[in-house]
């Protein structure tokens, strides 16, 4: 996005990232930053963790890195603290990191399949919003922001174990949303439709570039707005529901999908 179109809702605001090496976390990373947020990155993967910060602090914000996985209460403590350290406070969290896992028939998945799932995509979840709560509650303020998925929500097949996962994403930001709304605090999610990331490029791989085409083609029938979408586009959903444009919205799920949804 040109910086022409960026206006700068986060000027001095903390805020955590997490999935932040690749995709749609780092194109949220960066827009925060462009925007004038501090930031701390969260990703399992450290190599892509060091080039998302050397990226965005040529914007000149502070930025903090912490390698590990979202499932770890640990990680995620480190990284809610640090997003503390700069002014007191956490304004907001992206509980975004995310996997697609083996993709197969229902009847064929393991029960390692679903446990590693859950860990990354609900506990991931569930952990980020548990403990930014934490300071959120004491300071009265915060945002939250979870990246659920269309496939929660629509049948994509294949998808069955990630869109349980994605579904109960959703499931929870709700009841989130409706405990802690007296506490000025905003609980929604993004539930982007088909995006080019890795995630994408990885799929395509494993299907094979026949099949991966074949997919793609019918997939774009399903789509409106007939392309994928782009990751900074997803960015800008998840910046409008941190900021206080989105002042009087929480327990949403916003579609971020060109229209899919309405076919
Ligand atoms: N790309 C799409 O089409 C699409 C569609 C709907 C929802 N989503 C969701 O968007 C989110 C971001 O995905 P993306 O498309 O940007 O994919 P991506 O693979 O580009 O990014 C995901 C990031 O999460 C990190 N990650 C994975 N497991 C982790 C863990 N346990 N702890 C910490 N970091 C971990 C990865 O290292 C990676 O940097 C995911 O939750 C995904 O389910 C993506």
């Amino acid at each position: 996005m040109t910086d022409s179109r960026i206006c700068r809702r986060f000027v001095e605001k903390s805020i955590v990232v997490t999935g932040a090496a690749s995709g749609i976390g780092l194109a949220t990373s960066v827009r925060l930053a462009q925007e004038g947020a501090n930031l701390v990155l969260v990703d399992l993967n450290e190599k892509g963790l060091a080039a998302a910060k050397q990226r965005i602090e040529l914007k000149k914000k502070e930025i903090t890195t912490v390698a590990g996985s979202v499932s770890d209460p640990s990680v995620i403590e480190e990284a809610v603290y640090a997003a503390t350290t700069w002014s007191g406070k956490i304004d907001g969290i992206v509980n975004n990191a995310g996997i697609v896992g083996d993709l197969q028939p229902f009847c064929s998945s393991t029960d390692q399949d679903y446990e590693q799932l859950l860990e990354v995509n609900l506990k991931g979840v569930l952990l980020g919003m548990r403990t930014a709560l934490g300071p959120m509650i004491s300071q009265g303020s915060g945002a939250i922001v979870n990246t659920a998925s269309i496939a929660a929500t629509r049948n994509i097949p294949l998808f069955n174990l990630y869109g349980m996962t994605k579904g109960a994403v959703m499931s929870l930001t709700r009841s989130v949303a409706c405990e802690v709304g007296n506490k000025g605090i905003r609980v929604n999610c993004v539930s982007p439709g088909v995006i080019e990331t890795a995630i994408a490029d990885d799929l395509a791989r494993r299907l094979g570039k026949e099949e991966a085409a074949k997919r793609h083609e019918i997939t774009l029938r399903h789509i409106p707005l007939r392309r994928r979408g782009q990751p900074d586009e997803v960015a800008s959903a998840i910046a409008f529901l941190l900021s206080d444009d989105a002042a009087y919205i929480t327990g949403i799920e916003l579609p971020v999908e060109g229209g899919y949804l309405s076919q």
